[in-house]
């Protein structure tokens, strides 16, 4: 695998960041930040983002250090590792089917802001978001296909390894910050717009009385692994393809960075419309795709034009977290079939990984989000139980598994070995080492406790 690796510190780092910026930074930051606090979640976030920095360094090491797929990068770091990698890539097989549903429903609503601006009969054209949701999804055939173009453009760039990850990202990335300032330009503009600013940014500190603080944590640890894609197995995947001469230190702090930069501006793009227009504020897909569509077609005709701006937006920051998901699986049955003495065409490969990621898209599609009919006398919505096992569970696991690993029986030497290679520094080590073996690992179960408690109900904090 090893001439598979990243040619740019640029491209490792927008393939990287690519796949750090998805819906989560969209419709998942902005609006827990303005419900949860305001400015006081924000403080919260940056600290877990810390504990997500300390995690990233370690599954890059983890990575480069072995330079294969996901498990047998683990089992490189002890014998017995291997399952932990398993439990990764089943993460990423699990979580992303949704992520490519997630990804047509973005691709659709560019297109019905393209009908509208180009009068088709195809466009939105004004009409009741809701009922226009509504009618998307009782339409599973249209999703499904939709579905099916996200998986085939994700395979195209894949077939040529990193250099089409890297080449779609280098692009895509600056492309999608571009159009998100399109878009703040627009919404800070709306006379009314300052109330969306507040309802982001104004501190409540009420929300830290009592047992707030724990849930305030759990919520915020919750949302910034995911927006990180951590214990997914990608950034281990993504390490293997780190030259030597890279610093990881620097890498991951950079990524945790633009990420977090980019799930702020995302909210500023958003709410500050959302109050002009005196809508209330929503999270996840009815403000993605009732609320911000309501706005939108209330900007009239200019409305479609940003509205095609935004989903494109969307669909990149979702098209370059899918290859970061498709990835994982092919470089660790790569290496399976190497360890036996086979080698097995990348192009049949990536076909492969994508036929099972289209078959639970498109579960995902026909389910319409639990109203599709699919299980539904059981209640059961398949997205939400995609993301609770990886999300909920098996990411935290990993994740938990890695910080013992790395913190408690590796130690900093090894890291350090790995960290400072051709001269590279390891300036956090100390903070470093006292977070990973003390402060992770409890805030990992937090976050599960909170991610399970969330799940069913169960109001534990
Ligand atoms: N990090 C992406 C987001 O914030 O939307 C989603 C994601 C991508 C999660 C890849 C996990 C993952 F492995």
């Amino acid at each position: 695998m090893n001439n598979n690796k990243f040619k740019s510190s640029f491209g490792f780092l927008m393939a990287a960041v690519g796949s750090a910026v998805g819906v989560g930074n969209l419709w998942g930051f902005p609006y827990k930040m303005g419900a949860n606090g305001g400015f006081a979640f924000l403080l919260c976030y940056i600290l877990c983002v810390v504990i997500g920095f300390v995690l990233m360094t370690g599954e890059l090491t983890i990575g480069r250090h072995g330079g294969k797929g996901v498990v047998e990068n683990y089992r490189l770091t002890g014998k017995r590792n291997g399952w932990i990698g398993v439990l990764a890539a089943l993460a990423v097989l699990f979580i992303t089917g949704f992520c490519c549903t997630l990804t047509a429903y973005c691709m659709k609503y560019f297109l019905a802001n393209l009908g509208t601006l180009l009068h088709a009969g195809w466009g939105i054209n004004g009409g009741d978001a809701l009922a226009y949701w509504n009618a998307f999804l009782s339409n599973g055939m249209e999703a499904a296909l939709l579905t099916l173009l996200s998986v085939a453009i994700t395979m195209v760039i894949l077939f040529k390894g990193t250099s089409g990850i890297e080449k779609f990202c280098k692009y895509a990335m600056p492309l999608l910050v571009l159009l998100l300032l399109i878009v703040i330009g627009r919404s800070l503009s709306l006379p009314g717009s300052s109330a969306g600013l507040a309802f982001m940014f104004k501190p409540d500190w009420s929300v830290f009385q009592g047992t707030g603080w724990i849930t305030i944590f759990a919520r915020a640890g919750g949302q910034a692994f995911f927006s990180l894609s951590l214990g997914m197995a990608i950034m281990i995947t993504y390490g293997a393809y780190l030259d030597k001469t890279e610093n990881i230190e620097k890498n991951a702090a950079l990524i945790c960075v633009f990420d977090t930069l980019v799930a702020l501006l995302a909210g500023v793009a958003i709410f500050p419309a959302v109050f002009a227009f005196g809508h209330e504020p929503a999270g996840g897909t009815s403000l993605l795709f009732v609320t911000l569509q309501t706005v939108f077609n209330d900007m009239g005709m200019i409305g479609a034009f940003f509205g095609c701006i935004f989903y494109l937006l969307a669909v990149i920051a979702e098209l370059t977290s899918l290859v970061s998901l498709f990835e994982p699986p092919v470089a660790f049955i790569t290496d399976m079939a190497a360890s036996k003495g086979k080698s097995i065409s990348r192009a049949k490969l990536v076909i492969g990984v994508s036929i099972f990621n289209l078959a639970t898209g498109v579960l995902v599609a026909f389910d319409a989000l639990g109203q599709g009919g699919l299980l539904q006398p059981l209640g059961f919505c398949w997205m939400d139980f995609f993301d609770l096992f990886s999300e909920g569970l098996l990411m935290p696991i990993g994740a938990l598994a890695m910080t013992l690993i790395l913190g408690w029986k590796l130690g900093p030497k090894w890291m350090e070995a790995e960290l400072t290679q051709e001269g590279n520094a390891w300036r956090t080590k100390n903070f470093y080492m006292i977070c990973l073996k003390y402060i992770a690992p409890p805030f990992i179960l937090l976050v599960f406790a909170g991610q399970v408690s969330n799940f069913f109900n169960l109001g534990w904090f």
